[in-house]
């Protein structure tokens, strides 16, 4: 399974980078005003990092970057979507599961410039973003969670059905709003490619008070066993 960081601070993704070897990068509008930068000088440093690195392209180390929220008609997606792509070959293209947002990707995957379809929370609006070539779907998982629905079989239903048109892989399943370790391994068992996650939620997810239990009891028996003559 992949892990994706969702993210907008290069600080964050160059220490899960460096620390924990990520696959890829999630933005969205939120994480892009929470960098307190403008959007063109944030997305400037994400396509200067993955030169940096030398990962630099969508199949080594993807970087979705969302258009503008308020863009309801295709030409005018089409036409963000193409501006954002030229700056990176890295940049994937996030466009909101709507009516126009479905239209835009298909007609920019047919002229190669890969999408991602997010704000996706039903296994329908997954199957058209893989019907349709995107390369990533993003069904969220978090919202739908806080609001009482359990999500493994929405991201069982969207595996099997993937499967059963051998859309598996063609159209990446990333999960989305991921919130903690639970959701992580529910991911994992339900087949999903990715997750995306903020970086806490991983840091979370790598602990467990056992491990330091374990560390204080046998740095205990370190300390006490006898030494060489
Ligand atoms: C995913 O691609 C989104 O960027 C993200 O997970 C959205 O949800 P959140 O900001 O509530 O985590």
């Amino acid at each position: 399974m992949k892990y994706f960081l969702d993210s907008a601070k290069i600080d964050e993704i160059r220490e899960a980078y460096d620390a924990f070897g990520i696959d890829g990068v999630t933005t969205n509008p939120n994480h892009i005003m929470n960098s307190g930068k403008p959007f063109y000088t944030v997305i400037a440093e994400l396509a200067a990092f993955v030169r940096e690195k030398g990962i630099e392209g969508w199949e080594t180390f993807p970087v979705s970057v969302e258009i503008d929220p308020h863009l309801d008609d295709a030409d005018a997606m089409i036409a963000m979507a193409e501006k954002i792509s030229a700056m990176s070959k890295s940049f994937v293209i996030k466009i909101p599961c709507t009516e126009a947002g479905i239209a835009a990707a298909r007609r920019l995957e047919q002229k190669g410039v890969r999408t991602n379809l997010t704000l996706v929370f039903s296994a329908s609006q997954a199957l058209i973003a893989a019907k349709n070539g995107s390369l990533f779907v993003s069904p969220f998982i978090g919202w739908k969670e806080n609001s009482g629905e359990d999500c493994v079989d929405y991201i069982r239903d969207i595996v099997e059905i993937y499967e059963n048109y051998d859309y598996l892989g063609k159209t990446q399943i990333i999960c989305a709003a991921v919130r903690n370790g639970k959701q992580i391994v529910d991911c994992a068992v339900a087949g999903a490619d990715i997750v995306t996650a903020g970086l806490q939620v991983f840091k979370d997810s790598f602990y467990h008070p056992f491990t330091d239990y374990g560390l204080q009891k046998f740095q205990a028996a370190w300390d006490n066993t006898i030494t060489e003559a």
